[in-house]
């Protein structure tokens, strides 16, 4: 439980009444109590009222905000207010804006617009942190800390440059290494002093997402997160001297492509995110970010900080969410670990960018609307569900290993194609597991690998100190790890490993790949199985790479079925202690990967949750003796799903049916089925 002053899902969200005449926030207490709302995350962007110049702060406003949800029993999530700087600041010490890649210096605007090397920008993060901890900390409201708003962007400027430097002698010790891990000798690139070295931008070796030098882009990657990331610690620990029991987050992003969240979560009492699928997003997708969330903090349950009641506003086509839909991705997230359900935002704004930006309470200020109905039905069900849920956990035997630095190297790669994005092949795993409902999570190269029997590992490009061992020890004791095409191939500078791809997994999975072809996208090869394997017979579709392997002890499963390497290995399998390891050579189509997946987990006992109809998604979170399995129609028809038999009786947590046999579940329905634990 985040904190046990509120012993429920909590419901409610992004909260701005400064925007507003102050009497307004009654009639907004009065429809909170209407839809069940609990909790309000305030002041997120209200630095300039609080500090309108550098020595003074006027905390009146927040003062009654604060009193006036306490009043009404609504809890905060209290923000620092630390997302965007004032404008005086700006004026006054202009270290605090940032030079952007193009190696512009920006002026005020927007948000978010903060060097995070910038020594006014520090000082000041952390002065309005704690005296807003100091003055706060024993508010009867005082529910969670919430530093910033999502941590983003990178900055190029002299101050950034300087603490670049600084951070690569810390990490190299001397030019010579530096010199060595970021292969200067190729263009001219020999540094003799570190003042020489400069950010990696337009104006130096960077074109858009494209690098002349990978190593060099890829430290500046790792160098800008790990500063943002010191100026929310800087809050962090202000927060921490006054209030060393509330617990901190800040909001994330998903699979945000910046940051490396795996790091900050470990400065984060509780991870939170913001949820804002298009109507076209694949819900597995948005499952499997659910996923990563849970997995930055090894499973503990994360809290859901926005997504819209409705409708967005900077999407380019800002659909309205359909009856049904907030409801079934509230419990979408829920079934995946969230213990809150909270909205940006509770009220409109009524000027701004995004006054079109769904909200609770929408500009014709009463409750008479669709959304709010919505709300406020689902707000109802949350009071009913009480704690039940609450810190209830998912098993997996499955995991998908996700990494931020892989990453980083992957799309920094000039070659072999543009067209290999490393999130999509990690999602069509992902959504192979998730068709065959078997729960997984997604984790980090740090997780316990044997927690698990089955490890997925696409594009596992670069092989840090340390994982290839990590992996042979993981198959050794009996784990199952699958590797696709372009693994194993440098090192984490970016520097390849000699001797033959896939480098450093080369024993581990008994082949070596001799060369990299990449397809345009209307090229395609097929992967031809030798004999059946489960369900995969014949022949099926593949495309962006594949590699040119030979086996080198493993045994080929499929080979390819055109072109000059045909009859090549496309699909291995290897033997390696008690465990197996595969090779996929190219990128497959889903039918595929799903019989495959299929197959392999059949095989390792590893069992879908329940066998559902297309498009019904289902989950389980565990909690001491009981299990709570989540049932979730992303249909437009109803769906008829059949429970297996079982001695344990199962109840409907939102009406309180005891269920058996054949049920029906609504279109875009919802079913918790709460049952004794029989594992
Ligand atoms: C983000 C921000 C919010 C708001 C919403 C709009 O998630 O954190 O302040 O701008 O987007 O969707
Ligand atoms: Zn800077």
């Amino acid at each position: 439980m985040f904190n046990e002053k509120l012993p429920k899902i909590w419901y409610g969200g992004d909260y701005n009444p400064e925007q507003w005449d102050k009497e307004v926030i009654h009639e907004d207490l009065r429809m909170f109590k209407l839809a069940g709302i609990d909790v309000a995350t305030v002041n997120v962007f209200s630095w300039a009222l609080i500090q309108p110049s550098e020595h003074v702060y006027h905390f009146d406003g927040l003062d009654a905000i604060m009193d006036n949800l306490a009043s009404k029993g609504v809890s905060v999530c209290l923000a620092t207010s630390t997302g965007a700087h004032p404008a005086w600041m700006a004026r006054e010490f202009p270290d605090v804006t940032r030079v952007d890649s193009e190696g512009r210096k920006r002026k005020f605007g927007g948000r978010h617009n903060s060097c995070p090397n910038s020594p006014t920008y520090r000082k000041h993060v952390a002065l309005l942190a704690g005296k807003i901890a100091e003055r706060y900390k024993d508010h009867p409201a005082l529910l969670m800390w919430h530093v910033s708003n999502e941590y983003g962007g990178y900055c190029y400027c002299e101050n950034c440059a300087a603490a670049f430097r600084k951070w690569l002698q810390n990490r190299y010790g001397s030019l010579d290494k530096l010199n060595k891990v970021w292969y200067t000798a190729f263009w001219g690139h020999t540094f003799y002093d570190w003042e020489e070295i400069v950010p990696p931008n337009g104006l130096s070796e960077e074109w858009g997402n494209r690098t002349n030098f990978q190593s060099i882009s890829l430290d500046y990657r790792r160098f800008q997160s790990e500063s943002l990331l010191e100026c929310y610690s800087l809050e962090y620990d202000e927060l921490k001297k006054h209030t060393p029991n509330i617990p901190v987050t800040t909001n994330l992003m998903g699979f945000y492509p910046e940051l490396n969240y795996f790091e900050w979560a470990k400065r984060m009492d509780v991870v939170s995110w913001d949820n804002y699928p298009s109507l076209d997003t694949p819900v597995s997708f948005t499952a499997m970010t659910h996923d990563l969330m849970r997995g930055l903090k090894g499973g503990q349950p994360f809290m859901l900080m926005e997504q819209t009641p409705s409708q967005q506003n900077w999407q380019a086509y800002n659909s309205l969410k359909r009856p049904g839909v907030m409801r079934l991705w509230s419990y979408q997230a829920v079934a995946h670990g969230a213990d809150t359900v909270l909205f940006f935002q509770l009220r409109r704004s009524i000027g701004a960018c995004e006054k079109y930006h769904g909200a609770v309470i929408e500009h014709v200020g009463h409750e008479h609307t669709r959304v709010f109905r919505e709300c406020a039905e689902l707000g109802r069900e949350l009071q009913l569900l009480g704690d039940g849920l609450l810190d209830s956990r998912l098993e997996s035997k499955a995991a998908v290993l996700y990494d931020w630095e892989n990453r980083w190297g992957v799309e920094l790669s000039s070659g072999p194609s543009v067209g290999l994005k490393y999130v999509d092949e990690v999602h069509k795993y992902y959504d192979a597991l998730y068709q065959l409902n078997i729960q997984t999570d997604m984790i980090g190269i740090e997780e316990a690998f044997e927690r698990y029997d089955l490890i997925i590992a696409p594009v596992l490009y670069m092989i840090k100190p340390g994982l290839a061992d990590k992996i042979e020890a993981f198959v050794q004791r009996g784990g199952t790890f699958i590797t696709t095409f372009f693994s194993g191939i440098v090192d984490e500078n970016d520097i390849v490993t000699t001797g033959g791809y896939p480098g450093k997994l080369r024993p581990l999975l008994g082949i070596w790949s001799e060369e990299i072809d990449a397809l345009y996208p209307d090229m395609h090869n097929q992967i031809v199985m030798k004999t059946e394997f489960g369900p995969l017979s014949g022949e099926y579709s593949c495309n962006v790479l594949c590699d040119l392997i030979h086996s080198e002890g493993a045994e080929v499963l499929a080979e390819y079925g055109s072109d000059f390497y045909q009859g090549m290995p496309v699909l291995t399998r290897n033997k390696f202690g008690a465990g197996e390891a595969w090779y996929v050579a190219s990128s497959p189509e889903a039918s595929f990967l799903q019989g495959l997946l299929a197959k392999i987990c059949l095989d390792k006992g590893i069992k879908p949750l329940l066998v559902t109809p297309d498009g019904v998604e289902v989950t389980k979170r565990t909690k001491n003796d009981q299990s709570y399995t989540f049932l979730l129609n992303h249909n437009a028809a109803p769906a008829t799903i059949h429970l297996p038999e079982s001695e344990v009786e199962a109840t409907d947590l939102l009406t309180g049916n005891i269920l058996s046999g054949a049920i029906e579940l609504a279109a875009k329905g919802v079913i918790i089925l709460k049952q004794q634990r029989n594992e």
